[in-house]
């Protein structure tokens, strides 16, 4: 008779699907070249302190020159659209529960389960990531078509008694989504860390 200390474990649970893992590395590279062929674009005029203003190093940036980082940023955005209506599409569809909601943050507030926490603080940071990707995706269009979008730029011009055009105020918006975004990213790979270890990790980038 098999004693329960040959009883099998739980089964380790193996990589993703191929086409998760691949549309996730897609979704990253996409991102990656937006947001350094935006700052390619930043560099040209600073948005903080006109052309004396600080500028990034070329390593992070994309296309050599303003004309450059325009070429990547307008041929990729198409891409960058694309994935995201696809990816926030199989969330809806699929009704995973991935997207945080009330209960998320009265886990926060009162759950002492460690566990429960963090699922709680990675629904909320994948949430925000997705309202981040699409801010980005609506001031960068307000950007490219200010003429059509002449409604969705006027949202923007609450700076304007302060002495900021609402073009100025939609640069400092679409920029800003890049720190956003950037700290979101640290923060939903350290909690899959803090979940899996380099096991999780691998399971999604191999
Ligand atoms: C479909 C989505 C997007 C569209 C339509 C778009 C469009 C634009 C446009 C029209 C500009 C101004 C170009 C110029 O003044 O010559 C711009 C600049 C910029 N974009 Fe995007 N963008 C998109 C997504 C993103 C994403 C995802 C990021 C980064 C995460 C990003 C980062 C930047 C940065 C840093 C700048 C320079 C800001 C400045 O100094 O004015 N963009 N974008």
């Amino acid at each position: 008779m098999r004693k329960l200390s040959d009883a099998p474990g739980p089964a380790r649970p193996g990589p993703h699907p191929l086409w998760t893992r691949a549309f996730h590395g897609f979704n990253l590279l996409v991102l990656l070249l937006m947001a350094a062929s935006g700052l390619e674009i930043y560099n040209a005029n600073p948005v903080f302190g006109g052309r004396a203003g600080a500028t990034l190093p070329a390593w992070l940036t994309l296309g050599g020159w303003l004309a450059g980082g325009r070429d990547w940023h307008f041929g990729v955005m198409g891409l960058y659209a694309a994935n995201l209506g696809l990816w926030i599409g199989l969330l809806l569809h699929r009704r995973q529960r991935r997207l945080a909601d009330g209960g998320d943050l009265g886990t926060l507030r009162h759950s002492v389960s460690p566990p429960r926490r963090r699922l709680a603080s990675h629904r909320i940071t994948y949430t925000l990531m997705l309202v981040v990707l699409a801010f980005s995706l609506i001031t960068g269009l307000a950007m490219y078509k200010p003429a059509q979008l002449w409604w969705l730029v006027s949202l923007f011009a609450f700076a304007e008694p302060a002495g900021h055009s609402s073009w100025q105020t939609l640069r400092v918006c679409h920029l800003a989504t890049i720190p956003a975004i950037a700290l979101l990213l640290v923060a939903h790979v350290g909690l899959s860390w803090r979940v899996g270890g380099l096991r999780l990790l691998r399971r999604m980038a191999l």
